[in-house]
């Protein structure tokens, strides 16, 4: 059996000044072909997870493992962040950039690639988003949903060995929301995607993991009967 890409073990947090723990014994597995969808209420530490497998909360107890390494300093986490994309709950917290594809490029740029380079690889992560054209728009002005694509194509960018995507198909029409789930069928990479939209993690995740209170358990499936598929020419029926 193969080693996982990144592990997170017996994580646990606290935010500055709350109550009760986000993370009070949070595992997660991602090998280098998982597919893996993550469940769990609103406030059960899903986006707090994410944070600590970035580096970008660092856990009270509990370790990170890369590629077989344990993850103790911010010099090891940056390597980590150089390859595993990691599309932010809100974008707004992800594009800082003034144009479009400023903020598509700064990766590539940032991993060394020339200005040439870079530019080539922003054009073609914008046109497999589905934004061709929209180069030069000013990234603080677009739609929800055309930011969370920027955002996607600005990690996309980055050639990353491993996603882990918070909420995707927030703010995204159904168009789009097909065209995220064949962008992902096509990378040949570890997926590992938080969503309450069910439909979807059907779609694309093949394991799955639940959290509640802070604390995960693997789970064999989402609840079939709350997917609506919508396939078929049965256009009047109910979800009851
Ligand atoms: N910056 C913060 N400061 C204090 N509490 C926070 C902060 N961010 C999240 N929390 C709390 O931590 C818990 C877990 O949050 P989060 O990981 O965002 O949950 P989820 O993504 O599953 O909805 C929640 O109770 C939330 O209110
Ligand atoms: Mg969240």
């Amino acid at each position: 059996m193969t080693n996982p890409l990144l592990s997170l073990t017996d994580i646990h947090y606290t935010y500055a000044g709350a109550a009760a723990p986000a993370l009070s014994g949070a595992n997660l597995e991602l090998y280098p072909s998982s597919r893996l969808g993550v469940l769990g209420d609103n406030g059960s530490g899903k986006t707090t997870l994410f944070l600590t497998a970035m580096g970008i909360l660092k856990p009270h107890k509990g370790c990170v493992t890369y590629a077989g390494s344990q993850l103790k300093d911010e010099k090891e986490f940056r390597t980590l962040r150089a390859e595993i994309g990691y599309l932010f709950q809100r974008s707004d917290d992800q594009l800082f950039s003034p144009t479009v594809i400023d903020d598509i490029a700064f990766g590539p740029l940032n991993l060394g690639k020339t200005p040439n380079e870079a530019l080539s690889t922003a054009t073609e992560m914008l046109d497999l988003v589905g934004l061709k054209g929209f180069e030069h728009r000013i990234t603080h002005k677009l739609s929800g949903g055309e930011k969370k694509m920027v955002a996607l194509a600005s990690i996309l960018a980055m050639r990353p060995k491993a996603l882990l995507l918070d909420e995707p198909t927030n703010d995204l029409d159904p168009a789009t929301r097909e065209r995220l789930i064949s962008i992902l069928a096509s990378l040949d990479i570890a997926l590992c995607i938080i969503s309450h939209d069910w439909g979807f993690l059907d779609k694309t995740c093949t394991s799955f993991l639940k959290v509640e209170n802070g604390m995960t358990k693997p789970t064999e499936c989402i609840p079939h009967t709350h997917i609506h598929t919508h396939q078929g020419g049965d256009a009047t029926h109910n979800h009851e």
